[in-house]
């Protein structure tokens, strides 16, 4: 695949990971793959924006190459430190050794100690600027979004803001640009996208918007460092981005448990069947059959969630310690919750569930329910009951 003209002047010359399952180590499943997007912008001088995973560096050099010969590369903008878009800026550097490498001073804190560099390198502030012709690059600091070292890069003239990471879907396509994919299928990635990596952040994403909205940037077009280009609605993800970050969700709710002897089980589909009798949206998810990230993601638009488990060792079942350990890092809060799950001869899993919602900032909207081994009929129904005045905390939200 060749290069991709984004404006006049102005390539995609990244590399595509059709293969990766995994992210961050294990933490964040890939199903669709996902893309290192490198921009090649070609004035009087020349600057190359992001780099790719080490792995791909051949194929951004090929495309590179068929624009311009690596060594007339002037300037190589690192927008973040993270390996999959600074993985290869040291190869670069072996092929382009005039190019001056720019970023914030934590970047270069960050880089030369990922890499045991000494580059010529120049640190940016916000509002910095570097001419390269007909074109200026502009930088925007962006601390924690969503490392310390994280920048943002804008053009002025084509009103395109390279963003790296956000506004980033993991997303493996031959395809570039918004309107060439699946819409249905882009915005499932950008919302797991959103869940998984930028949700701990919201506050920041909000302050950084609105800073952005102040001073009047106009913006035709976002390239970010994964997945596609927003080229025909740019629009459409940002306020996306605002509404996640202000916790708007729809009026539907997830319960996500595991069972040991199917208790918990039967638990979780007659709270299931309160909740949708009272119209409201219930979808369970059994958690060793379901992927962790796909239900943060879920969650993300969602208003309520209930988590069970069976009770082991006074405690809650392993497996369900996973999804805990996820509200603890993403804190969704202002989510609606309530804990459920069986016990034989003393209880304990729901008291970890309601601490980790208490820890996280959830609203708890009533004390959880416990069953003792079996459910009878009527505690069937009791459980029945507890989803319908769960739904009707979900309505009156
Ligand atoms: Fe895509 Fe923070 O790296």
């Amino acid at each position: 695949m060749s290069p991709v003209k984004l404006l006049d002047d102005i390539y995609w010359v990244g590399a595509i990971d059709w293969n990766v399952r995994n992210f961050h180590g294990f933490s964040y499943t890939t199903h669709r793959g996902t893309t290192y997007n490198s921009y090649l912008i070609v004035d009087e001088k020349i600057a190359l924006v992001d780099s790719v995973y080490a792995n791909f560096k051949d194929e951004m050099i090929r495309r590179i190459r068929e624009i311009v010969e690596p060594d007339k590369i002037d300037y190589i903008i690192a927008n973040h430190v993270e390996p999959d878009h600074s993985g290869s800026i040291a190869d670069i550097l072996k092929l382009a050794p005039n190019a001056k490498v720019v970023g914030t001073a934590r970047c270069q804190k960050g880089l030369f100690k990922h890499y045991f560099g000494d580059w010529d390198f120049q640190i940016v502030k916000t509002g910095d600027t570097i001419n390269l012709g007909k074109r200026t690059l502009t930088f925007l600091e962006a601390p924690m979004l969503h490392w310390p070292d994280s920048m943002f890069t804008y053009i002025q003239k084509d009103a395109l803001l390279l963003p790296n990471d956000a506004f980033g879907q993991h997303l493996a396509t031959s395809k570039r640009f918004d309107d060439e994919v699946d819409e249905k299928i882009l915005m499932e990635e950008a919302t797991k996208y959103y869940a998984n990596i930028l949700w701990p952040l919201s506050s920041l994403v909000v302050k950084k918007i609105e800073q952005v909205q102040k001073q009047d940037i106009k913006i035709n077009m976002i390239a970010p460092s994964h997945g596609i280009i927003w080229r025909s609605n740019p629009m459409k993800i940002i306020e996306s981005y605002l509404r996640w970050a202000k916790g708007e969700a729809e009026k539907r709710v997830l319960i996500v448990y595991d069972t040991m002897w199917g208790n918990t089980d039967k638990m979780a589909r007659a709270i299931a069947e309160g909740i949708s009798s009272m119209n409201v949206e219930a979808k369970i998810y059994r958690i060793p059959h379901s992927d962790r990230s796909d239900i943060m993601a879920d969650l993300l638009e969602a208003k309520g969630i209930l988590i069970g488990s069976s009770t082991i060792n006074n405690d809650i079942l392993p497996t369900v310690a996973p999804i805990l350990e996820e509200l603890k890092g993403l804190k969704p809060h202002g989510k609606i919750a309530a804990a459920f799950g069986s016990y034989g001869w003393a209880g304990g899993a729901v008291k970890t569930i309601e601490e980790t919602f208490n820890k996280v900032g959830m609203k708890i909207s009533s004390p959880a329910i416990t069953i003792n081994y079996v459910p009878t009929e009527e505690e069937i129904q009791k459980c029945y009951n507890f989803g319908k005045e769960f739904a009707k905390n979900i309505i009156a939200s």
